[in-house]
């Protein structure tokens, strides 16, 4: 029996046929705005709320107050309550670049996943991770790493992607040969405003669905629509391809 991890998010759990794999890592792929932070604080904050499994949530691009700011203008109204209780843990970039140099934070911080005992993790981003190191080589090397340490510990891992194009280009790369799972978000400007969508292109283990599906943001966070695929529900012009 595999066992899954409930992401919490109305309809996005539908579509993946349960949840996430536990104990796998999932790229969320999409392009500025699209939703993938969102849908990260989400993941750890409902973790919290409604399954008791505490999370950890590596943060690039944004301070601890920012974050919180962000998970409580969406409705997120316990996001301190739960830093503070010390069952959502932020690492923000000030933390996360503490050393001089980036690989000797990481170790600090691996060391700290090995002691504790969360279930979700996310990394926002893993762009920005990416451009701490000089060569490819030491990429893949912290990247193998780091995915290891996850594994070890078993975390459930949530990872964002900046992508400029709405489709990828076929080239395989790295990250995809590391994550068991790869979801797109997908926003398009519409005349009143973005449509928003989300696709499950992969997941290791897991029959999916991998229709593309109408999603929004709203006050509570992301919703999916699972039961009405974006493209019965589109003009030809909405097209998101
Ligand atoms: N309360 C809300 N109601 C509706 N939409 C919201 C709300 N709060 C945020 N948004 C929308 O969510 C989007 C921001 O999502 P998010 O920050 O998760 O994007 P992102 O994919 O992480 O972007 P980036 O690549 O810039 O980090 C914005 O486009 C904003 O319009
Ligand atoms: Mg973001």
């Amino acid at each position: 029996m595999i066992e899954l991890t409930k992401t919490g998010i109305d309809g996005l759990d539908d579509i993946l046929n349960g949840g996430i794999v536990k104990n796998s890592t999932t790229l969320v792929s999409g392009n500025p705005g699209a939703g993938k932070s969102i849908l990260g604080l989400q993941y750890i904050y409902n973790g919290v709320e409604m399954f008791d499994e505490d999370g950890i949530f590596l943060s690039f691009e944004e301070s601890e107050k920012d974050l919180r700011q962000a998970a409580e203008s969406i409705g997120f109204d316990n996001w301190q309550q739960y830093v503070d209780e010390g069952r959502i843990t932020v690492y923000d970039k000030q933390v996360l670049l503490r050393e001089n140099d980036f690989s000797s934070s990481l170790e600090l911080l691996l060391g700290e996943l090995d002691d504790e005992n969360y279930e979700r993790l996310v990394l926002d981003s893993l762009t920005m991770f990416k451009l701490f190191f000089d060569t490819e080589r030491e990429q893949r090397t912290y990247l193998l790493k780091f995915t290891d340490i996850l594994a070890d510990n078993e975390l459930t891992t949530l990872m964002t992607n900046e992508q400029g194009q709405i489709f990828p280009e076929t080239e395989i790369n790295l990250e995809n040969f590391l994550t068991d799972g790869n979801i797109y978000l997908i926003q398009t400007p519409t005349d009143s405003g973005v449509s928003r969508y989300v696709w499950v292109a992969k997941m290791r283990k897991q029959n999916i669905e991998t229709d593309i599906f109408p999603m929004e943001i709203t006050d509570g966070g992301i919703t999916v629509h699972h039961n009405a695929s974006a493209f019965s529900m589109m003009s030809e012009n909405d097209s998101p391809l």
